[in-house]
């Protein structure tokens, strides 16, 4: 007998590539989206919301899940952005374009969302984190019976190669808060660990992703698509010199979707948390060696063509 659709909670900072994974969760059949939890990072925490509602009402307007604020600052010191990559308003500048019409966040916070559907889901709940971690960490911190009933934890962060985008050294999500960061490697939660190192290896070409959306037949999600994918193949252009992306946020969704697009290893991982050049850099011991580190599932190797089949499909529509 083929399982029904996952039960699934997403924590996001929207963000043009989150803004991307949610239409992919909220149009997968395999998933389903329980509640969808918002924390600072690409931009400030009441722009994500935002963000997130937006999304909602172009691809969930007739059952949006429930979104629920959770932390605008990280664990960590300082605190990062990144509105170069996304502008000042998360989605390329659009936000304009798509005023909220209707829906508004729930009263609740994230993190008791969080924990509370971790519990009604035990052992069946895949949690997918698209940003810093704050959220996820604050709720292990407050409630780690309860997450240890997590199925599967799918984060987009780190590099097993220990490179990075925010600095040489430390992914963007790891970089904003690499005291949550560390507290989730270290949790001993099922961890899967998509980053840089297979993200940056299944780059979607413009050409691909601009001849899909234009075979759409629904005009709003076809028009949201091109004006928020737009911005960000742009960026790309001009910061890398590429007439493609890399989908962080959507190969994360993916791997819960059809884990088979990625291949992944037990590899002993650790976070670096002091603030030095390598702040938020992840430890990935290959050799063993590092006392501190545990083992976590990382992405070692992406299926792209599978990967870019599976989110075109499901984003786009039959
Ligand atoms: O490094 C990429 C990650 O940082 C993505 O989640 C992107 O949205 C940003 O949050
Ligand atoms: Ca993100």
């Amino acid at each position: 007998m083929t399982n029904g659709p996952r039960p699934a909670l997403i924590d996001t900072d929207p963000g043009l590539d989150d803004v991307l994974a949610l239409a992919f969760a909220l149009q997968s059949s395999a998933l389903e989206v329980h509640a969808i939890t918002v924390v600072a990072g690409n931009v400030p925490l009441s722009v994500c919301t935002a963000n997130a509602l937006r999304v909602l009402e172009v691809f969930a307007a007739d059952s949006p899940p429930p979104v629920y604020e959770g932390c605008a600052e990280p664990l960590s010191p300082r605190v990062c952005r990144a509105e170069h990559v996304h502008a000042a308003d998360g989605i390329g500048g659009v936000s304009g374009a798509y005023p909220i019409r209707r829906l508004r966040p729930e009263d609740g916070h994230a993190v008791a969302a969080t924990i509370e559907l971790a519990r009604r889901y035990h052992g069946n709940l895949v949690l997918i984190a698209l940003g810093p971690l704050t959220n996820v960490a604050v709720a292990l911190g407050r409630d780690p019976e309860a997450m240890q009933g997590i199925h599967e934890l799918v984060v987009m962060g780190g590099s097993i190669d220990g490179t990075g985008n925010a600095t040489p050294h430390a992914e963007f999500n790891f970089y904003s808060d690499p005291i949550a960061a560390r507290e989730v490697v270290r949790s001993g939660l099922p961890v899967t660990l998509v980053g840089l190192n297979v993200t940056e290896c299944a780059l979607l070409p413009r050409a691909r992703f601009d001849a899909r959306v234009t075979a759409m037949t629904k005009g709003l999600r076809r028009q949201f698509l091109r004006d928020v994918a737009g911005p960000y193949f742009d960026f790309c252009k001009k910061e890398q010199g590429r007439d493609a992306c890399a989908l962080h946020d959507p190969l994360a969704v993916a791997a819960a979707v059809d884990p088979g697009v990625v291949r992944t290893k037990r590899i002993p991982c650790d976070v670096v948390v002091s603030q030095g050049i390598t702040r938020g850099r992840l430890v990935a011991e290959r050799e063993g060696g590092c006392s501190s580190a545990v083992p976590v599932r990382a992405a070692t190797e992406v299926d792209g063509e599978r990967f870019h089949d599976l989110f075109l499909n499901t984003v786009c529509g039959p």
